[in-house]
């Protein structure tokens, strides 16, 4: 899925130092105990918080956007690179600082450095009461229950048919317009560098009934967007049946002959769009090896489904994907592009991931990477240099042999070419009419509104009589390579 890895935390220091008003959740919690959470990591960890607002509310506890009011405190964390961890340690300091302030305050961590640490975070950090691995959400209250008597409290079990399907999330940092919808958990595929099978567990999909009610309650709430989630969205399978053990690949029930009608992420695709035209529809993460033409056709068919793909590449380099155990090499990635171009147009957003110095990556395979960037034009680019993750499948066969001050260099010549890339592609929507789905006021200035186009670009214009929540088209006359600027027509 997206993954927003580190790049989009909520930095905890600016919300201890904005006087956030209070939402209508905090004025109701007067009197009852409250619950501060903060997230790290990528938008499915986002929107699990959501999820562990929810048990907690039916717990009796209230969100609060503010730390030092906290009677708990959980950090939803990301191990997926060293330095994701890294940034959960140094905020445990500042945690122990308002511990010592307030004993009785609890502290937990949930999310997937939780479940690749284990009990070994209770050892090393002392201030961690709980500690709650991505499946064990629906167990916080008792976890609580029992760190509140003493006990340190951990469960990191891994289940194969969770999902939360039946939890309303409660939407924290809202701006009510866009949201989050978690359509599968774990993941099946081991890359050779990804942590993330370890943390998430095995893949299982969401009763697409769940969903597309979820969508639905959301769009009648006033949301207009919803971002359908996954680690590997084009392998989601729901089939008929299957609710009795929660799996979504059971066998077909013996009774009938007939094979069990199955949904898939197209045929999910298009029921969520068909809850109305005006509710938006974006979905990541893509996997290359599984892509199908089906999804592709039925973006095609829907207006409301954008034209926007994040398709992470990692390497630009066959041998490199092999030893990523990515199971696709560079021509297949290439022929998938080309795939996207014919039947969505040279229009549709293209965004990646791309990893510098990998094990053993020569100067002439990540010259590969650059080319093969060269090749897409992507509109957007998460990169990032190898880190090696404990107990991964790159961690026990290779070395993680490439200096850090190449895999540095090699990372900056990478987000230089992609400077070049958005830049371009934005330049292309100058003197376009683009639709926007106003989000809210623009970071800069409250005279001016922002939302992004189709293709997740984000558009800045003047406010006018416009408000959020409403779809708009924006004249383009200028960008830089992050933003398109322009004026309501
Ligand atoms: N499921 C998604 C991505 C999940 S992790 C997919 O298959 O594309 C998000 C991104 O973090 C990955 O795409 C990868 O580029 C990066 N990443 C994962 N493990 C990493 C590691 N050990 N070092 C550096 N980057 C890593
Ligand atoms: Fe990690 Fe690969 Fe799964 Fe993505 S598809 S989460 S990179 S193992
Ligand atoms: Fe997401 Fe980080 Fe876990 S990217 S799945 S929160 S390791």
């Amino acid at each position: 899925m997206t993954l927003i890895p580190e790049l989009t935390i909520l930095q905890p220091a600016d919300k201890e130092q904005i006087d956030l008003p209070r939402t209508s959740e905090e004025e109701l919690a007067i009197g009852k105990k409250r619950l501060y959470i903060e997230s790290y990591g990528c938008q499915m960890n986002f929107a699990d918080s959501e999820v562990v607002a929810a048990v907690m509310r039916n717990a009796g506890y209230a969100t609060t956007s503010s730390a030092t009011e906290a009677d708990v405190i959980f950090l939803n964390t990301c191990a997926i690179r060293d330095n994701a961890e890294q940034k959960v340690r140094h905020r445990l300091k500042h945690i122990v600082g308002l511990k010592r302030l307030k004993p009785e305050l609890m502290v937990g961590i949930l999310g997937c450095m939780a479940e690749r640490l284990k009990t070994k975070l209770l050892e090393e950090e002392k201030v961690v009461d709980i500690v709650a691995g991505p499946d064990a959400y629906r167990d916080i209250p008792k976890l609580v229950e029992e760190a509140g008597s003493g006990q340190k409290a951990v469960n990191v079990f891994l289940s194969r048919e969770e999902t939360y399907a039946d939890i309303s999330p409660i939407r924290l940092n809202s701006n009510g317009v866009t949201a989050f919808v978690s359509i599968m958990r774990g993941c099946d595929n081991m890359c050779s560098f990804c942590v993330v099978p370890f943390t998430r567990g095995r893949e299982r999909s969401r009763d697409p009934h769940s969903i597309v009610r979820e969508a639905q309650d959301l769009f009648d709430q006033g949301y207009r967007e919803v971002t359908l989630l996954g680690q590997n969205v084009d392998s989601y399978k729901w089939v008929v049946g299957s609710e009795e053990q929660g799996v979504a690949d059971a066998e077909p029930s013996p009774r009938s002959s007939l094979p069990a009608p199955t949904t898939n992420f197209a045929n999910l695709l298009e029921q969520v769009a068909q809850i109305h035209p005006d509710l938006r529809i974006r979905f990541s993460t893509s996997h290359p090896k599984d892509i199908t033409d089906d999804v592709l056709h039925t973006m095609a068919r829907y207006d409301n489904i954008c034209n926007y793909i994040h398709l992470p590449a990692q390497s630009g380099n066959s041998r490199i994907l092999k030893m990523m155990n990515r199971t696709y090499d560079r021509p297949w990635y290439i022929s998938k592009i080309d795939r996207i171009r014919e039947i969505l147009g040279e229009d549709c957003g293209i965004s990646t991931d791309v990893i510098s110095g990998f094990c053993t990556e020569t100067e002439e395979e990540h010259q590969e990477s650059l080319s093969l960037m060269d090749y897409v034009r992507y509109d957007y680019a998460y990169m990032f240099a190898y880190s090696e993750r404990p107990g991964t499948l790159a961690a026990k066969k290779y070395a993680d042999d490439i200096p850090e001050d190449i895999k540095n260099r090699r990372l900056t010549e990478i987000i230089a070419r992609q400077r070049g890339h958005s830049a371009e592609r934005n330049q292309r929507h100058i003197g376009q009419v683009q639709h926007v789905l106003i989000e809210g006021p623009s970071k800069r200035s409250d005279d001016f509104l922002c939302g992004r186009n189709d293709q997740n670009k984000m558009v800045v214009f003047p406010k006018g009589d416009h408000q959020k929540g409403q779809y708009v088209n924006v004249l383009v006359t200028e960008c830089t390579s992050a933003t398109l600027r322009g004026e309501v027509i």
